[in-house]
């Protein structure tokens, strides 16, 4: 067994754990929202055609933020198209996911299903095949409280009072080349700057966010977010970043580094930020909306979208089954986003239900948790207060994709009210347990009120609607305090959390 040592102090603090960090994401793709989190027909389902089973999956999941409608769909998308009687709603080719949307759900329906999860709306425009008069006129119906055409027609719709949605997105991944309307930098970012500057004649408190690279790879990352910076800083408040391409190929230690890449991704964001802001002489700073993030198997049969002349409605598309080693990666992606709470102010776990999503449903049937889950609900839940600063003295692993990494990766949080600290890690290890001893007399006199763990001998373990319990977090029994430290042992592949009181 090797030894970690960690370090903190409550004089170190990062910033404070941001309840947006834990956002997740609904698209018009697959079955994420058709059968997923919409599916009138389900026995469970209320009077607006919301699965409740659903809704009580994403309440203990604990998001926080939603991000609709899309994606790749957004691009393409019509939104008027989704508002007004059903019956009348056109259905329309969705070239992004080659599916037919039958708008059934749309603008009113997204806006009510966030009132009853308790979630915040963070809602994109399409600045694909659409512009600046499209995206006022989504504003003006979902932000104006009424005596004009489009706020007075929501109202008709049955939304007396306006939606005050804060947070847009201004287009979606504009850099991709698979992206409907896809742009150069130069043209993105005079449409984003001129797009924002319109809306905020309607809403000057909006905040709003410019897209950013489609993922740390692209060709044109740095330079993209310089260029569309330059054209936006004034105008924006935030610039995405998305990931994906964590995936265990056949190199799972370089997988289980992945946060390595995201820490990279999201210091590198920030650094050019920070450039076009001295070149500019500007001075709030642009922080970071990492609005889409996670696992995702690309080259499985289930991401490849339907061809030639299928154009399904709600097709089975994406739905990836992710296992014991994918949760380790999600929890410590988590760690990851909860260190750059500085410049991290906002994140999105794509997607939320059956598309990339830690929750999946049987049409008519059951729902039930992924592995990932359960990272993602613990971390929160008990992610309170502020960051602090984690020292990690630990063995270094070697990996092919990113370099040298700690074989155990940390972040601690701390609630300044009551002291209490909760401390969330992983072992990155394939084969090693790590003994972690972290320091704890600069906070204090705590205990161990739990300790739970993730891992399995077997880290492919992936849950299904017949088994999804048989792995989950569970009671560590090795943490205690001692001699100022706690102590405890990580498994390897494994993701733990301990919380102190
Ligand atoms: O989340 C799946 C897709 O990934 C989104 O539609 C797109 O924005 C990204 O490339």
């Amino acid at each position: 067994m090797s030894t970690a040592r960690l370090s903190v102090d409550p004089a170190f603090v990062v910033g404070p754990v941001r309840e947006r960090t834990f956002g997740s994401f609904v698209e018009h793709l697959g079955r994420c929202v058709y059968t997923g989190i919409y599916e009138p027909e389900h026995p469970t389902s209320d009077e607006h055609g919301f699965r409740t089973d659903v809704l009580d999956l994403v309440s203990e999941l604990g998001t926080s933020t939603v991000r609709y409608p899309g994606g790749n769909f957004v691009s393409g998308y019509r939104w008027e198209d989704g508002v007004g009687p059903k019956g009348q709603r056109p259905s329309r080719l969705d070239l992004a996911w080659h599916s037919t949307d039958p708008n059934t759900f749309g603008v009113d329906e997204f806006m009510a299903w966030t009132a009853k999860a308790g979630v915040e709306p963070m809602m994109a425009v399409n600045l694909g095949t659409r512009g600046i008069q499209e995206a006022l006129d989504l504003l003006e119906y979902t932000n104006v409280p009424g005596g004009t055409a489009l706020s007075d027609a929501r109202r008709a719709n049955g939304a007396q009072d306006p939606y005050k949605i804060k947070m847009w997105c201004l287009g979606n991944e504009m850099d991709g080349p698979w992206q409907i309307g896809h742009k150069t930098a130069e043209e993105y970012g005079r449409l984003a700057a001129e797009t924002a500057r319109a809306m905020r004649m309607i809403d000057p408190d909006l905040e709003l966010v410019a897209c950013g690279s489609s993922n740390s790879t692209m060709p044109t990352f740095g330079a993209w977010e310089s260029t569309v910076l330059e054209h936006t800083y004034r105008h924006v408040d935030l610039i995405s970043a998305h990931v994906y391409y964590y995936e265990d190929d056949g190199d799972l230690s370089s997988f289980l580094a992945s946060a390595a890449n995201m820490d990279y991704f999201i210091d590198s964001v920030a650094a050019t930020a920070d450039a076009v802001r001295a070149a500019g002489k500007h001075n709030k700073a642009i922080n970071i909306s990492f609005d889409e993030w996670n696992v995702w198997y690309q080259k499985r049969a289930e991401s490849r979208p339907p061809s030639g002349d299928e154009w399904p409605v709600a097709p089975v598309l994406l739905e990836d089954k992710y296992n014991v080693a994918d949760a380790v990666v999600v929890g410590n992606l988590l760690i990851s986003l909860l260190r750059h709470t500085d410049r991290v102010h906002s994140a999105s776990l794509a997607q939320l239900v059956n598309v990339i999503a830690p929750i999946m449903t049987e049409p008519g049937g059951r729902a039930w948790r992924q592995t990932t889950f359960h990272p993602f609900a613990l971390t929160a839940r008990h992610a309170r207060g502020e960051v602090l600063q984690v020292a990690v003295d630990a063995p270094v692993l070697e990996t092919d994709k990113y370099g040298p990494v700690d074989q155990v990766d940390a972040v601690a949080t701390r609630d300044p009210e009551t002291g209490s600290v909760s401390l969330f890690l992983v072992n990155r290890s394939l084969s090693e347990e790590t003994h972690v001893q972290m320091d704890l007399r600069a906070l204090g006199d705590l205990r161990v009120d739990n300790c739970v763990t993730l891992s399995n001998p077997d880290h492919t373990w992936s849950a299904t609607a017949d088994d999804a319990t048989s792995v989950l977090p569970r009671r560590n029994d090795s943490a205690g305090v001692s001699d100022g430290a706690v102590n405890v042992n990580l498994p390897p592949v494994s993701w733990t959390m301990v919380t102190l009181v």
